[in-house]
Parts: structure tokens; C-alpha cells; sequence
């Protein structure tokens, strides 16, 4: 059986007050509709069909080919943007499940009961509902006497007694694909907002007398539409706690869930302990029992086992095992720390290979440079990397002692086992075996300055 999705993305999302289209604002550091569609992939078996419309260059351009688009050109509504993918599915799936882009917190696994209960339904179709005590504008669901679901009415068009009603439309539904294409067709127009709704086929299918099945959630939280950045906000928070509770449950010790920010793609390894004010971002993964903070931001890096990284900055960096970090360090990007690295305060890391045991305690600056195992650079060490023009290499060899306040000015090779003197000013390369002293500043020529 072919099981397809429309997700519906073309809306303006005026009340988000923002250029960004709406379904490209960032919950978890992932676009909205990177969790709709995550969501999705559980319960269908086919490419999705994303419907967009307003910001439609930068939504298509966002989904690549992770989904099939279709232009909603003007937007007239919901049920208008389901017609929309007729042309691309018609004949081509026996379920089609439609659901809002602007939903992040709605669960793979709840569409997917809810496709099982379309499976088993001989209807022409099957719909989420909740209920809950705070309608939040939502479409309230009118039932029979019967207890069966007969219409949705939207909320600006529910009497006084209609509003009082409980059960909400979540906005997720499996269709029989026959049935919806010619239901879409019958949708009224909507008199006020001259709009097709989608939630008005509901209505359809019970005049065609064919049952509609609800799927009524307990989880009002997973309902959440975002229509305003306060929305926003609440599902941020919802999401963080959902991710900080999955990390837990695998094994991660988190001591502040309230003040610690992982983001959605992030993987953390089990015995890791993450301490409080921290933020996890992008692709970054860590092996176990490490710990991170207080106070860390760790972005796109790579982690082993065991390490600290206490109040410091990582970004794009390689981290082996057992390696130390902080306080108050910054790897940018390109950094690499073998095992056993200690990086104390001050120290900033860019585009460099640090091999096992390397330690640099105190106020340096390492870019552009390969250095060899168990080497030592003194306080304040400098790779003078930037001529002005260009970044050079810096090349120290294993065993190396380089002494507090080096600068070591590239392209530049200094031997195994040699060393400098506090304050030397490196500007030629070292043998090895060699101790280097001295050089200080002295005028050399005269610069030509344009
Ligand atoms: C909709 C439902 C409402 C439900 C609520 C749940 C309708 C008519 N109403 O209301 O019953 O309780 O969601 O959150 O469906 N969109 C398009 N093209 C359009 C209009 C909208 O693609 O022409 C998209 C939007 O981008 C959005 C989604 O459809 O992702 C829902 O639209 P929105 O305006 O947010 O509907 P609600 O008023 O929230
Ligand atoms: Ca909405």
C-alpha cells in the first residue's frame, strides 16, 4: 500500500512578524519543517509533497530533494492547498496523509496510529483530535448524537455554544486518496474569507455517509501550532524538554534540564554528564562519560570518551579521548586534539593537529600548526601564523619543550626534543635536539608603504 504525505507550508504566517517564512524559523536549531517532515518519514512510504507558497524560493531551496513541491499560487486556504498535489499523486498512492508545517512537536508515532486506524477504517477518512481545556483557536469538533464526528467549525465562525466545546482539530489526517480528490472538489467556498478549508470535507464525508474516525490525542502539547513567536517560544521549551528527557533516558546524566540546550541532531554517548548553561548545537556527537560545562558551547565537534570541557567554547573541532579543556577555551574550526591533550585557560585552537599529550596550560595561540606528542607549549606561546597576507604552517616535532612567551613565527619547523627560552622569538627553523634562546625585536629594513 503506497502512503503519501501533503505537508501544507504555502501559508503567509502573518502573525510571526517576519521575513523568514514561518516554517523555516528554527525550533531545536532545525527548521519547523525539518520535524514535520521527520514525523512524516515514520508513517508513509513515499517522498512527501510539500505545498508552498509564501517565501516559496527559500522553502524549496531549504527542502533540496528531500520532498516533491507544489506551488500554492494564490493561497486560498487549506483545502485549496491540498488540491494543489493532485496533479503530482493522483493514481499514484491509496493514502494520503496531510498534516501542517507549522507543528514541530507533533510525534512520527502518532501519525503512524493514526494510519493504522485509516487502514482499518472503511471510511474516507481518519483525523486527530484532542481535548483540552485551552481551545488555543483551534477548530472545535461537532459530534453527533451518536457520539461520531460530524463537522469541524473553525473558531471564528463557532457560536457561543460551540466554543465551549472541548475537543479541538489537531490538523493531522489520512485520507482515502479516490475519496479526497472529488471531496475537494465539493469544498464551499468560505463566504467570509472567500478560502477553501479543508476541514470542511469532514463535513462531506458524513453526508456521503461514510464514517470518519477520530484519533483523540492526550498529549495537548503535541498539538502545538506555531502562529506567533510566543508559540515559537512554548515549543522551544516543549522540544528541549522532549530532547533532554530521550538523552536522559538513554543514559546521559543532565543536571539542569532547564538550562541546558542540545539541539535536535545532536548525540551524546551514555555515563556523559552535561552540567548546567550549556549548549549542545549542530552535528555535533560525544562518545560516554564525558563532561561538559558548566558553562560550555559546543558546536559541530566531534568528542571521544572521557573528556572535560568546562566553561569553553568548541566549534568545527576533533576531540579524542581523555582530552581536558578549559576553563575558558576556544577551539575554532579545524582544531584536533589527540588523547590526552590538556588545553587549561586562555588557550585558542584553530586549523591544528595537537598529537597525544601535547599540554598547553595557560594563554596561547595555536593556528595553522601540526605539533608532535607529549610537546609542551609554555604560557602565552604564539604561532604567528598571518603574515598579512597569508596563513603559513607551523611544524613542531614530538617532545618538544617550548618555553612561556614563544613566538613562533611561520612557516616555521622546529625538531623533536628541542626547546626554546622564555621570549624567544622563533623566526628560523629548528634542528633537533636543539635549545633556541633570544632574538629580540631589532630593526631589520625599512618598509615600503604605499
Ligand atoms: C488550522 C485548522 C484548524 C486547526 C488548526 C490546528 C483549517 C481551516 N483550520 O487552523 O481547524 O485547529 O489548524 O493548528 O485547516 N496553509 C497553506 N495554504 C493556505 C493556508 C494555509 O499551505 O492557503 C498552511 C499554512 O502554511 C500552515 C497550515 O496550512 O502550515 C495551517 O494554516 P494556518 O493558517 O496556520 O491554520 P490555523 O488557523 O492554525
Ligand atoms: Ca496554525
Amino acid at each position: 500500500m503506497k502512503i503519501t504525505a501533503i505537508l501544507l507550508a504555502a501559508g503567509q504566517g502573518t502573525r510571526m512578524k517576519s521575513n523568514l517564512p514561518k516554517v523555516l524559523h528554527a525550533v531545536a536549531g532545525k527548521p519547523m519543517i525539518w520535524h514535520a517532515l521527520e514525523a512524516i518519514k515514520q508513517s508513509t512510504t513515499e517522498k512527501p509533497v510539500v505545498v508552498v507558497g509564501h517565501g516559496a524560493d527559500e522553502v524549496t531551496k531549504y527542502l533540496g530533494d528531500s520532498a516533491q513541491t507544489v506551488l500554492q499560487s494564490p493561497q486560498l486556504g487549506t483545502g485549496h492547498a491540498v488540491m494543489q498535489a493532485e496533479s503530482l499523486l493522483k493514481d499514484k498512492t491509496n493514502l494520503v496523509v496531510v498534516c501542517y508545517a507549522d507543528m514541530p512537536l507533533l510525534r512520527g508515532e502518532t501519525l503512524q496510529k493514526l494510519v493504522e486506524l485509516q487502514k482499518s477504517n472503511t471510511g474516507a477518512l481518519s483525523m486527530l483530535t484532542v481535548v483540552a481545556d485551552d481551545p488555543r483557536g483551534f477548530g472545535r469538533i461537532l459530534r453527533k448524537e451518536d457520539g461520531s464526528v460530524q463537522a469541524i467549525v473553525e473558531d471564528y465562525v463557532a457560536t457561543p455554544e460551540q466554543k465551549l466545546i472541548k475537543e479541538l482539530n489537531v490538523g493531522g489526517y489520512c485520507f482515502d486518496a479516490k475519496w479526497l480528490w472529488d471531496a475537494l472538489k465539493r469544498i464551499p467556498k468560505n463566504p467570509q474569507k472567500g478560502e477553501y478549508y479543508l476541514t470542511d470535507v469532514i463535513e462531506l464525508a458524513v453526508q456521503d455517509g461514510l464514517p470518519v474516525q477520530a484519533m483523540v490525542m492526550d498529549d495537548m502539547q503535541e498539538t502545538i501550532g506555531v502562529n506567533t513567536r510566543v508559540h515559537l517560544a512554548e515549543v522551544e521549551t516543549a522540544m528541549r524538554a522532549r530532547i533532554n528527557q530521550g538523552h536522559m533516558l538513554n543514559g546521559v546524566t543532565i543536571l539542569d534540564p532547564a538550562s541546558t540546550y542540545i539541539e535536535a541532531s545532536v548525540v551524546i554517548g551514555k555515563d556523559t554528564v552535561i552540567m548546567p548553561n550549556t549548549y549542545i548545537h549542530g552535528m555535533t556527537e560525544m562518545g560516554e562519560a564525558n563532561v561538559i560545562g558548566p558553562n560550555s558551547i559546543i558546536r559541530d565537534t566531534e568528542i571521544g570518551d572521557r573528556c572535560k570541557i568546562l566553561a569553553s567554547v568548541t566549534e568545527g573541532a576533533v576531540i579524542e579521548n581523555d582530552v581536558d579543556i578549559g576553563p575558558f577555551a576556544r577551539l575554532r574550526k579545524g582544531a584536533h586534539l589527540g588523547n590526552h591533550v590538556h588545553m587549561g585557560n586562555f588557550g585558542e585552537v584553530k586549523d591544528s593537529y595537537l598529537a597525544e599529550g601535547v599540554k598547553m596550560g595557560h594563554f596561547s595561540y595555536i593556528g595553522n600548526a601540526q605539533i608532535g606528542a607529549n610537546t609542551n607549549i609554555g604560557a602565552g606561546t604564539i604561532t604567528c601564523n598571518y603574515d598579512g597576507a597569508k596563513k603559513h604552517l607551523t611544524e613542531i616535532g614530538a617532545d618538544v619543550f617550548i618555553g612561556s612567551d614563544t613566538m613562533l613565527v611561520a612557516p616555521l619547523k622546529i625538531g623533536a626534543r628541542s626547546r626554546t627560552g622564555a621570549g624567544a622569538i622563533v623566526t628560523k627553523n629548528v634542528p633537533e635536539d636543539t635549545l633556541v634562546v633570544g632574538m629580540p625585536a631589532r630593526a631589520i629594513k625599512k618598509l615600503v608603504n604605499k
